[in-house]
């Protein structure tokens, strides 16, 4: 991008979104929205925090249940935190629903509208520069600048930043300030998004689609594929662990809540080890007559692999979710294929048997 081309591809960026822009349930689109519709802020928010690290794909669903059941923001804020938690569950990165309803709470507390400026949402719990930003834009029209991952992408080529990631960040938002319209800002912001996540795509980018790959600086110089480029991750390390599954004679398990903070913090899961770089010691959490699963659960979470030992057992004891009360889907990711392997009841490993295998 030269300078001084900024508005211009702007505009092509524009009338692109104008034709093209996807439908999403949260989202108001460019036809009503010149005709005058505002989006819901509530909408707005829920969806940004539930695309966070998220596909579209896998929000969509996920935002109509949290809708039908919680129409607006007080309604949230009402909410027990386990319902809450029960229906993130499978979204993954859980301090995320946490933080929502610390936010709908702080919003219905301050008398249930949401702040209409970045700086002032930024002031609420859980929301950092780019839900401020995101949430100023597309639900009040602020010239806020958004920067996600596709937005650094899309920046990153346009101006043929060779800077590798995380370095290159500042100057990505400058350039997408720069880039950043007075008129229709929340159009931009979401265009921006649609173009990363539809044509300027990580890649195999179609640039023939493209609606400003004539303003395109890595297009010219044939690097558009490479980049943004990348500091190389470290591996991630594997940690190990245990979880057990103890059922009662009708149906009931044993399930216990993690604390609150840390990983999985306030979801449901089963006892177990804490997850180590080496095999745990047993750790049941009542005395049973404990069965080795043939198979272990393997999960990877953003910094680690995790390979878990399951154990079940049929045994009667205090606590016991009764089987009415548990809904699998209430589980996290992790521990819903702890389950789905100790319902299956994998094969029993005794003594010596064969190495593990995962599933
Ligand atoms: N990804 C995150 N927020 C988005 C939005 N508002 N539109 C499209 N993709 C997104």
């Amino acid at each position: 991008m030269r300078d001084g081309n900024e508005a211009a591809a702007g505009a092509a960026l524009l009338s692109w979104y104008d034709a093209q822009a996807r439908v999403m349930p949260w989202r108001v689109g460019p036809a009503d929205r010149a005709a005058g519709v505002r989006p819901d802020p509530y909408h707005v928010w829920l969806s940004e925090v539930m695309l966070q690290q998220t596909t579209v794909a896998a929000v969509r669903d996920y935002f109509r249940r949290f809708t039908a059941r919680w129409p607006g923001v007080a309604d949230l804020a009402a909410a027990e935190d386990g319902a809450v938690m029960a229906e993130w569950a499978g979204l993954g990165y859980y301090a995320r629903a946490r933080n929502l309803l610390k936010c709908a709470r702080a919003v219905a507390a301050a008398g249930g509208r949401f702040p209409e400026t970045a700086e002032g949402l930024r002031a609420l719990p859980g929301i950092g520069p780019y839900t401020a930003a995101a949430v100023a834009a597309i639900a009040f029209d602020e010239p806020a600048v958004v920067v996600d991952g596709n937005v650094e992408r899309v920046v990153a080529r346009l101006w043929a930043v060779e800077t590798p990631m995380p370095a290159a960040k500042p100057a990505l938002i400058d350039r997408a300030g720069r880039l950043t319209p007075r008129r229709r800002p929340g159009d931009h912001a979401q265009a921006m998004m649609d173009l990363g996540a539809t044509i300027c795509t990580p890649r195999n980018p179609a640039c023939a689609l493209c609606p400003v790959s004539d303003f395109c600086a890595a297009k010219a110089q044939g690097i558009a594929a490479e980049l943004p480029r990348k500091t190389p991750k470290p591996e991630k390390p594997t940690r190990f662990g245990l979880a057990y599954v103890a059922f009662a004679p009708d149906g009931g398990v044993l399930l216990e809540r993690r604390p609150d903070k840390g990983l999985l913090g306030g979801m449901l899961g089963f006892p177990g080890s804490d997850w180590a770089e080496t095999a745990p010691a047993p750790c049941p959490p009542l005395a049973a007559d404990w069965t080795p699963l043939s198979h272990e659960v393997r999960h990877t979470f953003t910094h680690f692999h995790l390979r878990l030992r399951v154990f079940v057992a049929q045994t009667e004891g205090e606590g016991f979710t009764p089987k009415s009360e548990f809904s699998p889907a209430a589980l996290p990711t992790v521990m819903r294929k702890v389950w789905d392997l100790a319902e299956a009841g994998a094969l029993p490993r005794r003594g010596d048997a064969p190495a593990p295998r995962d599933i």
